[in-house]
């Protein structure tokens, strides 16, 4: 690990990313630099010399890209396929540079390397001038926060030196950082291969009277005192205990902290003092942001992973709806209304966007309709999370207002947003106390309320199995529902057909619906085809714990279709009905139903005791 903050404190880190298109250069000039800044050893100088010597056949050339080039994969496409971290030095500062992909389909992994850095290097070929990758770049180095931007216009020994190709290039993209609030912009013309103005001023552009792209990097303004006079921010990566004391790990956001200072654990808001900040060497008198740290509080304060401990007095902010900006890299579409993991820092919620408000045209700045977002797409949405967090405003603090959405079954991250501000209507609209509670509601009744969720393709026995169910329960006195997908389509979701984001706003209301109904007290039968896994951990999130019952109605597809007692699955197959479930739309079995029931196995009324023993395990029924 590198120890950044001694190395802020001496001479000060600079954090910068390289972003540019396939070919422009960029790793021979990176490559450039580190070889001209003197900061390679001899024997790394050595081997590089033979390699290039290798591969061109020449002596006494260097291919400086082989310097930057790490990756195999990408030297056989031809691509940078990585965010790839270097660390180097040189008399006036240290710098950490996050090379990033050039490719489109890489654009993620740019993300990952330009929510740290302090400055961007823009590449951009002399030749080619800008083009959209370079808009679309620009675009996400504004949005992730990066002030600092260099617009390095490489390969000008290509074309001549040319000042009015260069100046040209230049008015054209600042013109378009303006717009997007770019506005610390040094453009630099220079050459990779021959090493001017990387290093070396050059003889070539009498003309060009700013620094060398080094000497650019090893004097910008680094605001980096900012963050600590800030106040005091740390969400809580996890909570150790040695030798009998609790301590609070995590990395600082933002201000400084001293033993006796109040802070506030939020969201829940209980208070307490900071009695010590202990690290490995021992207890500090302070810590500012950037240094990770542990505190140990005065009170047991019941304080978790993914709380924020705050200065008592100037606490975060805290809300469950924000405006974000969102930019998505999945090759699956956004899906308006879909749960998604969001972590911010060491806090993962579940998360729903409620509404593109609009899509980024990324060269225009049009600002478009959309009903989804496609891969590398940036838009502007609503999103809400199922329970408020103590977040800030990107624009004020990088750790609490950046984010990342990750699939809920595949683990993977499919986007990467900003909060912009909290809507206001988690403060306006306020849950209306109701002086009847719940449990006084089912005792009434005299029962427990359960939510019973049957999932399985169309045909599969769904709606016969909850309706003997129901049955049973009622001969015994229970108080009960059926919400049956069939009925629910013909009111409360008759707008709505079966494409994936249909879907998953009729499996939302039914939830609900069913939610309110166990508040109500009731004993509540869904069934519902549910095809998406995502949807249904949604529904059970909505539900209170233990009262939600998944039952897998299985059947083979091929038994569904020969049933097929609405003759459905026959207009599927002939064209005349689109999205069916099993045919041209996908279903997602449950992994861990409470309920498994093997339709060809065992009979309806089996099925029905399996389910009622399943209640009885749980405690709904006694
Ligand atoms: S869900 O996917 O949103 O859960 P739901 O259970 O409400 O579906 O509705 C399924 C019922 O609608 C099926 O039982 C079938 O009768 C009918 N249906 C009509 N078109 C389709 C379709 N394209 N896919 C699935 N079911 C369809």
């Amino acid at each position: 690990m590198l120890l950044t903050s001694d190395i802020t404190a001496e001479r000060g880190l600079l954090r910068f990313i390289t972003c540019g298109s396939v070919d422009d250069g960029k790793s021979t000039l990176m490559g450039r630099l580190l070889y001209e800044s003197g900061v390679l050893a001899q024997d790394h100088l050595e081997n590089l010399t033979a390699e290039s010597a290798r591969r061109t056949g020449q002596d006494g050339t260097i291919d400086f890209s082989l310097l930057f080039d790490g990756l195999e994969a990408e030297r056989e496409q031809g691509i940078t396929i990585d965010v790839a971290y270097r660390y180097f030095t040189t008399a006036r500062r240290s710098f950490i540079v996050a090379d990033a992909p050039g490719h489109e389909q890489y654009t993620a992994n740019m993300v990952t390397g330009a929510s740290t850095a302090d400055l961007a290097v823009v590449l951009v070929d002399a030749a080619r001038g800008i083009v959209d990758q370079t808009r679309r770049h620009a675009c996400l180095v504004a949005l992730l926060g990066v002030r600092q931007v260099v617009l390095a216009v490489t390969k000008m020994d290509l074309v001549g030196w040319d000042r009015e190709r260069f100046q040209s290039i230049e008015a054209e993209f600042r013109e378009f950082a303006d717009l997007i609030g770019l506005t610390h912009v040094v453009a630099i013309p220079l050459s990779g291969t021959q090493g001017d103005n990387v290093v070396r001023a050059s003889g070539a552009t009498p003309w060009y009277e700013g620094p060398t792209l080094l000497a650019h990097l090893e004097t910008v303004d680094l605001d980096q005192t900012a963050a600590a006079q800030q106040p005091f921010r740390m969400p809580v990566q996890w909570v150790s205990r040695a030798d009998n004391v609790r301590g609070y790990a995590g990395q600082i956001a933002a201000g400084t902290i001293k033993p006796g200072d109040r802070v506030v654990c939020q969201p829940s808001g209980r208070t307490t003092t900071v009695q010590r900040i202990v690290e490995f060497e021992g207890d500090r008198d302070a810590a500012s942001a950037g240094t990770s740290t542990t505190l140990v509080l005065a009170d047991e304060i019941d304080c978790s992973r993914g709380d924020v401990l705050s200065a008592a007095a100037q606490p975060a902010e805290i809300a469950g709806q924000f405006e974000v900006t969102l930019f998505w890299m999945s090759r699956s579409d956004l899906i308006v209304g879909r749960s998604y993991w969001l972590r911010l820092g060491p806090t993962l919620v579940s998360a729903q966007v409620t509404n593109i408000k609009h899509r980024l045209d990324v060269n225009t700045l049009d600002k478009l309709a959309a009903k989804t977002l496609e891969m590398n797409a940036i838009g502007v949405c609503n999103l809400s999370v199922d329970r408020d967090i103590a977040f800030a405003a990107y624009a004020e603090n990088r750790e609490l207002g950046g984010f990342i959405l990750i699939d809920r079954l595949t683990n993977a991250t499919v986007g990467a947003g900003v909060i912009q501000f909290a809507l206001t209507r988690s403060h306006t609209i306020r849950w209306q106390h109701l002086d009847i509670s719940r449990e006084t509601r089912a005792q009434a009744l005299g029962q427990r309320p359960a939510v019973i969720w049957f999932t399985g393709l169309s045909g599969s026995g769904k709606s016969t199995l909850a309706n003997k169910l129901e049955s049973r329960l009622h001969a015994e006195g229970r108080h009960t529902y059926i919400l049956d997908g069939d009925n629910i389509r013909h009111g409360l979701s008759h707008d709505l057909g079966f494409t994936e984001a249909d879907r998953v706003e009729n499996i939302r209301r039914v939830a609900e619906v069913a939610r309110l109904m166990a508040d109500a007290g009731l004993i509540v039968m869904v069934s519902l085809i549910s095809p998406f896994r995502a949807d249904r951990e949604m529904a059970r999130d909505r539900i209170e714990a233990g009262e939600f019952i998944e039952v897998f109605v299985d059947v083979p597809l091929q038994v569904a279709e020969e049933r097929d007692p609405k003759g459905l699955y026959r207009r599927a197959r002939s064209g005349e009905i689109a999205n069916f479930t099993g045919i041209d739309s996908p279903y997602e079995p449950p992994k861990d139903p409470e309920v498994y029931i093997d339709t060809l196995a065992v009979t309806v009324e089996d099925g029905v005791a399996s389910i009622i023993d399943t209640l009885k395990a749980r405690g709904v029924l006694r």
